[in-house]
């Protein structure tokens, strides 16, 4: 359940429901970018982005596909998966750095688009831990009792922020959504158990896309100078997702008493193949129990922990009752983890 370890943490009584993650789906458009592709629009090479990302291939969508047209489909998806309709869906929260615009929101556009007549909803703004941000509210909310159903989505359409131009950042990303249908669960049920997130606005400088928003709003000024794009300190970036991916797995399952052989499952943010595994052996985690996928999507941002459950589930190394924790590090920067018990 959600707020247990939370309880334990303030000495109080438990007083939310146990909830759980009760059907995922996920969604990527249909084209692929390879390495090689790359090589031939800015000085790269397949070995370069292989050895030090770990990609190999990533999706991206066609020009005028937005975040929500990838959403829906995988919203879609886990409502039928889940064995609801979506007029039992209360809460829609969608992680997303590239929503379809600034407003409207996506969580609107995808509500309509899925016909949940019943729901309310809002993006959430986290850059990749938008997911794990958005499974927590929507864990949490659906643990008061004041909601039923609530869908989380991460979703994001990189590919739209990405300079071309720009072979720092360029390869690293890819298009993709993921979304999960988050119920009540029964007391002897697999649940949710807790979560840790934190935020740390001095990392601001080091990721992010400098232009768009109220501060410097577009003008052909911000466009010349190539300010819609992402732009990155890789390296500050590195360090600080190594370290606080690893801070922040050893504070959950701190505050829950549960030593890191325990785990089933260790599903990460997939934004380097080298973040991952550095911190996993930090851990001292069994390389087995680490999922991989960045070779297949790249960074999907908001998508990605999605993608690695759904992965992970096809090829049998996710059952039902596994022990999984998920952790995400992003622009902000964002931290954020969630233990839970996978409930099918
Ligand atoms: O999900 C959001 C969070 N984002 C991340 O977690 C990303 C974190 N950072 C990283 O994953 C890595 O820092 C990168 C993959 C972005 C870069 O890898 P790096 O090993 O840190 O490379 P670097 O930035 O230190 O650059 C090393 C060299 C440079 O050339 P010089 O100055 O040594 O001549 C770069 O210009 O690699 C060069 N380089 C490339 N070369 C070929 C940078 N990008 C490329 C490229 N192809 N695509």
């Amino acid at each position: 359940m959600v707020v247990a370890g939370r309880a334990k943490r303030r000495g109080e009584q438990h007083f939310g429901r146990p909830v759980k993650v009760a059907a995922l789906a996920t969604h990527v458009p249909p084209r692929v970018m390879n390495n090689t592709d790359f090589e031939k629009l800015v000085d790269t090479t397949d070995e370069w982005i292989r050895q030090r990302t770990g990609v190999v291939e990533r999706h991206v969508v066609e020009p005028g596909v937005g975040t929500s047209a990838l959403a829906v489909p995988a919203a879609k998806q886990a409502i039928a998966q889940a064995g609801l309709t979506p007029d039992d869906i209360d809460l829609i929260v969608v992680g997303t750095t590239t929503p379809d615009t600034v407003f409207p929101s996506t969580a609107c556009l995808i509500q309509h688009q899925i016909g949940a007549s019943n729901a309310w909803g809002f993006d959430l703004g986290a850059a990749c831990s938008g997911f794990t941000y958005a499974l927590t509210t929507a864990a949490e909310l659906v643990s008061t009792g004041s909601h039923r159903h609530a869908l989380a989505i991460g979703a994001d359409v990189m590919s739209s922020i990405l300079d071309y131009e720009d072979r720092a950042t360029c390869v690293l990303f890819g298009d993709g959504a993921g979304a999960v249908v988050v119920s009540p669960a029964a007391d002897d049920e697999p649940a949710i158990i807790d979560f840790a997130h934190e935020i740390d606005g001095s990392g601001a400088p080091a990721l992010r896309m400098p232009a768009g928003g109220s501060l410097r709003p577009a003008s052909h000024e911000t466009v010349n100078q190539r300010l819609h794009f992402v732009q990155q300190d890789g390296q500050a970036v590195f360090k600080f997702a190594v370290r606080k991916t690893e801070e922040c797995c050893r504070r959950i399952l701190a505050q829950n008493a549960i030593g890191v052989d325990r785990l089933d499952l260790f599903v990460s943010h997939q934004a380097n193949k080298r973040i991952i595994m550095s911190a996993a052996a930090r851990l001292g985690l069994d390389e087995k129990k680490v999922v991989i996928n960045i070779d297949r999507y790249g960074n999907t941002t908001g998508a990605t922990i999605p993608l690695a459950l759904s992965d992970a589930l096809a090829d049998g190394r996710l059952k039902k009752g596994d022990l999984v924790l998920l952790v995400s590090v992003g622009a902000g920067f964002t931290v954020g983890s969630v233990l839970l018990r996978w409930a099918f």
